[in-house]
């Protein structure tokens, strides 16, 4: 698939841009904050719902406007599309808005207004690679997971309903413990609510664990693949998925990222962690003389025993980890089981690749890890994606740069931002639109007379 054309309107530092892509290989050059990333972003943006930067919608509207908008015409399984975005608000948009401050935002396929973002997914499939995915190694555990539960949506925008079924359920489960744990006894009829939520997170977070576990199966060969290419067979690359709740073995553990879907959390819960059981014991679990100090799981499953469990099989045993660590989760007004939590490690060569690997090699699993990505959306429609790469040779050493170069090639569209055009082969370069970026304003190129 390739995009076509790209029309905007007062979004991010943009008054009015119209931008023709070539259908192989596009160069955006600009100095540092020109436009740059705020031009893939809308591309992005179309073929995801939602900015992977923006906290608030209205951060997306031009400065000193009130009304935005971004069209993108495309060419994808044969048909001519169009994709677009607009955002509405009651009072012109500031870098220092006050945060009541709302963009009202619509999104339309061919012109049709969508009621939802799952009216949009799976229409424009693009693959982003910028500085950003060295998280991926570097980040915390939800890096690892939205790298793969965006992936899933992408590829069945169905699954879409599923993750924001559970992220609710969590949230809901969350705010219950919360209003248990200041009861100190749990009644019948607490119970059997906690039991309702307990059911919720397992239905759907059965579905979401067999996800990830299926598209991780696919994608290993691939990265597997890449890794040994890109480190001529020194390495090789494997990847696990941790079930953390099962890691769960006492009353402290350190999770950097347990608020994931809590917005109830603030810092004196937090304490609430560190404190020792002295004093009241918080936990209105009937087993709550028992130890802080361990907590056993009956069994602990593999990735590979997991993923052939039948679903009403994981169901149950999500069900029973919610049982075992029920008096914790209460203490913690958290919930502690389930996808929301897990993490995907990384090892090259059998060592953590966080912990060990070395920057260039932690460079090279990103890239292995995005041209797998690739090569999965290519193999389940058939059609190659669009990779938008942002300023991202300047992350990658001569060799890897012009491994990410031949490896894409002229079998799909790229759009590339840069700041300068060193580090990018000449035969690459020769047929490849160029157009400069700068303070918001593009001009169309040509390569020599920017080298
Ligand atoms: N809503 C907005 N209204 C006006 N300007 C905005 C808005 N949002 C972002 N900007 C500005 O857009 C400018 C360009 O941002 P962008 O991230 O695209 O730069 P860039 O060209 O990618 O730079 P770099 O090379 O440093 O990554 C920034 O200076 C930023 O302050
Ligand atoms: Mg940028």
């Amino acid at each position: 698939m390739y995009a076509k054309e790209l029309v905007i309107n007062n979004f991010r530092n943009y008054k009015q841009a119209r931008l023709a892509f070539s259908r192989g290989k596009n160069i955006i050059i600009g100095e540092n904050a020109q436009g740059k990333t705020n031009l893939l972003e809308a591309i992005d943006l179309l073929s995801s719902g939602k900015s992977n930067r923006a906290g608030e919608e209205r951060e997306l509207v031009l400065w000193g406007t009130s009304n935005a908008s971004i069209k993108l015409e495309y060419h994808a399984r044969g048909y001519d599309e169009s994709l677009s975005m607009d955002w509405k608000m009651k009072s012109p948009s500031a870098p220092n808005a006050v945060a009541n401050a709302r963009a009202q935002k619509s999104m339309f396929v061919n012109g049709v207004h969508q009621q939802s973002v799952k009216g949009i997914l799976g229409r424009l499939l693009t693959v982003s690679f910028s500085a950003e995915d060295l998280n991926l190694l570097r980040g915390g555990p939800k890096f690892r997971r939205d790298w793969l539960d965006n992936l899933a949506i992408r590829l069945h925008p169905s699954f879409h309903d599923v993750t924001s079924s559970y992220a609710k359920s969590v949230m809901q489960r969350n705010k219950l413990l919360k209003t248990l744990s200041e009861k100190g006894r749990l009644s019948v009829s607490d119970q059997d609510e906690l039991l309702v939520w307990d059911k919720q997170l397992a239905r759907f977070g059965t579905q979401i664990i067999k996800m990830r576990l299926d598209l991780l199966a696919s994608l290993l060969p691939i990265a597997e693949n890449e890794q040994t290419h890109l480190s001529r067979s020194q390495e090789k690359l494997t990847i696990d998925y941790a079930f953390r709740a099962q890691e769960l073995n006492t009353a402290n553990p350190t999770d950097e990222d347990e608020e994931d879907f809590s917005p109830d959390n603030d810092s004196s819960e937090n304490n609430l962690d560190k404190e020792s059981n002295a004093g009241g014991n918080k936990s209105a679990d009937n087993d709550n003389s028992r130890s802080t100090e361990k907590q056993t799981s009956a069994e602990v499953k593999s990735m590979n025993e997991v993923r052939s469990m039948e679903n009403v099989e994981l169901a149950k045993y999500l069900m029973k980890l919610m049982k075992e660590r029920r008096w914790l989760e209460l203490r913690r007004r958290q919930s502690l089981v389930g996808p929301h939590r897990d993490n995907l490690i990384f090892k090259l060569n059998g060592a953590d690749a966080a912990s060990y690997a070395s920057q260039g090699q932690q460079r090279s699993i990103v890239l292995s890890l995005k041209l797998a990505e690739l090569r999965r959306i290519q193999d389940e429609i058939n059609e190659a994606p669009i990779l938008l790469l942002d300023d991202v040779l300047a992350e990658l050493d001569e060799k890897r740069a012009q491994l990410l170069l031949s490896a894409v090639g002229d079998q799909m569209q790229t759009i590339m931002s840069t700041t300068h055009l060193s580090g990018i082969n000449n035969a690459w370069l020769a047929d490849a639109k160029v157009m400069t970026v700068h303070a918001g304003a593009l001009k169309e190129d040509t390569p020599h007379a920017t080298l």
